[in-house]
């Protein structure tokens, strides 16, 4: 290993010279001249990533020891989770410099909402429908990593998901599948640019394939029960959208679909992933998952589960042996053909090519890489998508916006208030130190206001003394912001809950200041919908802010203060209970369903004990000012095969504010062969209105949107009467018809 000084020097002088763009071509000629150098165990090496010490770990522990051993005989492939660019550095240069074909290492590491620079966490962000802005904060956050030695990072997750119990949702765009499309588009182009040669974007991999977010009950890593038309039609059009903006890597989920694993999932990954998507990148398994067939029981021993995995087509193991310990000798033995191997290592070869590996094994390699990152570009960046990301559920009397000018005293009480664990799970390398309070953020907005703070209570835990002290600074005040939601660890892989409650003693604080009768403002801090119907019925106002990242307190003291009124919608409904999960907008609809004009109609698809919907739906979300729908008009009423269609209306700001809607368009099909979803979002549009003005939002809606897995499993319309929709959320809007003609 080179010493510091040195090594310091060596990475100040690494050349930057421009990598050359090849053809696919030129590319697959080279990668087939390395294949036919390398030994069997060579290529085997191509197909394993490792960790290190030093590396963030999300599985069993990992023994380091032989790594470097491992790099020098052309072992291993790439690394996961390492973070010291000087470490990254000397394991690339053994690579490059010692092992026999000098073939240079991947380094990958899960950025999922930022870097150094942390924006708000993925289901935050999803919120603010804003796809020109999501692809901005990916290119960030490319750029950002692109400067710390990582060549690939593990994102976009695109599961789609409907159990707020589980954990990972923060990290998803929610549960429709149109939104989800958009937004991997979006962040695969951010990270990648169209350029993966380029020393500025990273490549993408997404992630999980497929079902992960249909974890049974909601916890980590259990049983998935999907069927392939639900698989097709929910979960699938997501990776495609990642695949068709030319993702990188595919990754393989934990959970099982139709009782064969993902990982060894034949059919999900040749037919379905190669087949059907055209995907002809790296497939690479979770953290572990291989040796985890051991414990589904579909594989006896890790033999076997070389075996299964390669012949299902997988082409990287991601920290499990498997693959090292026995391919060779299972092609040796002539229980698998070599072709498969020379299949994958070919895949992974050009992939190394295509980022510039060969060219330059160092190019993400930077010395002084801390000024590349966070800064008042980024932060601003930032505190524009946190904004953008605030989702208003409750606004009663108009209580907000606070007036700057005004006088009034506010109290800032909860143990979010002055909190800098706000960065979220996943949150990359951002530091806590760089995170912008609520308190913070409200000092700095030069207003008029009184504010005084009082913790009040821990998150999970209270003391009479702080709610005493809450009380006594909240007596004497005009309006009360309480910040109430989950510790940022309540949240994220392997953070399953049973209850989706706020813990008791937030509770038990909001109870005793709402016996002040003073006006209630709450902060939401979370990673997950929450049940919120006592606080629904206290608060005069609720701000749902999720996890913001770096910026948070600023933005949240932005739209406290009205500098921008809120724009967001839910993109994941908030349950009334927990007992009613899985709930979403676009449910199906029943043989006995809830007849809204005839509540107490009997044997009907209802609950004695809680009404159907969910509190807060998907699309909703309030903004200070007020937006009126009219003039809902269609371009012609039947529409045949081939042909398109516009449905325009017209929306006008009719409040005292200027601001952003997301225009949203649905569409119900009122007969089909098989059931489908009262409501399916099929296009939304962003549009910013002064006070006063209106504009005419028009929609293309083509026959794939009207589209369908039907009973023959084609993708089609039929023949058939839709309702269309165009509204400010998937609850309230206008609608006309249009027939289908096949
Ligand atoms: C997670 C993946 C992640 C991987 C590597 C796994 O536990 O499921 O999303 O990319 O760890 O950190």
């Amino acid at each position: 290993m080179t010493k510091i000084n040195e090594l310091e020097k060596e990475i100040r002088n690494i050349k930057r010279d421009p990598i050359p763009k090849r053809t696919d071509e030129e590319i697959y000629k080279l990668v087939g001249e390395l294949i036919s150098k390398m030994t069997l165990e060579e290529k085997v090496g191509q197909m394993y990533q490792s960790s290190f010490e030093g590396a963030a770990i999300t599985g069993p522990e990992f023994d380091s020891s032989k790594v470097v051993d491992y790099i020098k005989k052309g072992r291993i492939s790439s690394l996961i989770g390492l973070s010291d660019i000087n470490q990254i550095y000397n394991l690339q240069k053994t690579a490059v410099e010692e092992s026999r074909l000098g073939i240079p290492i991947i380094f990958a590491h899960d950025i999922i909402h930022g870097y150094k620079t942390s924006f708000p966490v993925n289901l935050a962000m999803s919120c603010s429908f804003d796809m020109q802005m999501i692809e901005d904060m990916a290119k960030t956050l490319a750029f950002e990593s692109s400067r710390s030695g990582v060549n690939l990072t593990f994102s976009p997750m695109v599961d789609l998901v409907q159990d707020p119990r589980w954990g990972r949702v923060m990290e998803s765009y929610g549960e429709d599948t149109y939104l989800g499309c958009k937004i991997a588009e979006a962040y695969v182009k951010g990270l990648q640019q169209d350029d993966l040669e380029s020393y500025e974007s990273i490549a993408a991999c997404v992630k999980h394939y497929i079902g992960y977010g249909k974890s049974e009950a909601g916890r980590d890593y259990n049983t998935v029960e999907l069927s392939d038309r639900t698989m097709r039609q929910s979960y699938l059009p997501q990776f495609k959208a990642a695949v068709d903006a030319g993702v990188a890597m595919v990754m393989t989920s934990f959970n099982s679909f139709d009782s064969i694993p993902v990982t060894h999932n034949k059919y999900l990954i040749r037919d379905v992933l190669r087949n059907d998507l055209g995907f002809d990148g790296v497939v690479i398994s979770d953290y572990t998952s291989t040796n985890e067939l051991i414990y589904h029981k579909t594989c006896r021993d890790e033999k076997e589960v070389a075996k299964k995995c390669i012949v299902a087509g997988l082409d990287i193991e991601m920290v499990g042996e498997c693959y090292s310990d026995y391919l060779a000798e299972l092609v040796n033995e002539g229980r698998i053909n070599s072709e498969l191997i020379d299949e994958a290592v070919k895949r992974v070869l050009y992939f190394k090519y295509k980022i510039g590996l060969f060219d330059n094994p160092y190019k993400n390699i930077y010395s002084n890489s801390e000024k590349y990152w966070l800064n008042d570009k980024t932060r601003e960046k930032a505190r524009d998508v946190s904004r953008k990301s605030i989702v208003m559920l409750k606004n009663d009397n108009s209580i907000l916006p606070l007036n700057r000018e005004s006088k009034e005293s506010v109290a800032l009480i909860g143990p979010f208030v002055d909190s800098k664990e706000v960065l979220g799970p996943w949150s990359g390398f951002a530091e806590e130190r760089d995170c912008v309070t609520v308190l913070e953020g409200m000092n700095c907005q030069n207003s008029n206001l009184s504010i005084k703070y009082a913790k009040g209570c821990e998150v999970t835990t209270i003391s009479q003394e702080s709610l005493d002290e809450a009380i006594k600074i909240s007596e004497n005040v005009d309006k009360i912001i309480l910040t109430l939601g989950e510790h940022q660890v309540m949240s994220g892989e392997a953070k399953s809950r049973t209850s989706i409650s706020i813990p008791d003693a937030q509770i038990q604080l909001l109870e005793e200041l709402s016996q002040l009768n003073k006006p209630i403002i709450v902060l939401l801090f979370n990673g997950r919908p929450l049940e919120l119907n006592y606080v629904s019925e206290v608060a005069s106002a609720i701000l749902e802010t999720w996890y913001l990242g770096t910026e948070n307190g600023n933005a949240i003291a932005d739209i406290l203060f009205g500098v921008e009124s809120p724009s967001a919608k839910l993109t994941m409904s908030f349950p009334r209970n927990t007992g009613q999960i899985p709930v979403y907008y676009n449910s199906f609809q029943t043989g006995r369903p809830f007849l809204a004009n005839d509540p107490d109609l009997a044997y009907r698809s209802t609950y004695i004990d809680s009404a159907n919907d969910p509190l807060y739906k998907f699309g909703f979300g309030l903004s200070y000012t007020e937006f009126e729908y009219s003039n809902i008009k269609i371009s012609k009423n039947e529409m045949s095969k081939g042909e398109e269609v516009l449905v325009s209306a017209l929306v006008r700001n009719v409040g005292n504010y200027c601001g952003e809607e997301i225009v949203q368009l649905y569409i119900e099909a009122t007969c089909f062969s098989v059931i489908r979803p009262i409501n399916e979002l099929k296009g939304f549009k962003k549009i910013f209105l002064e006070k006063g003005e209106s504009q005419k939002v028009t929609f293309t809606l083509r026959e794939s949107d009207l589209a369908y897995y039907n009973c023959d499993m084609e993708y089609t319309p039929e023949n058939t009467l839709f309702k269309i929709r165009i509204g400010g959320s998937s609850v309230s809007y206008l609608e006309t018809d249009l027939k289908f003609n096949i």
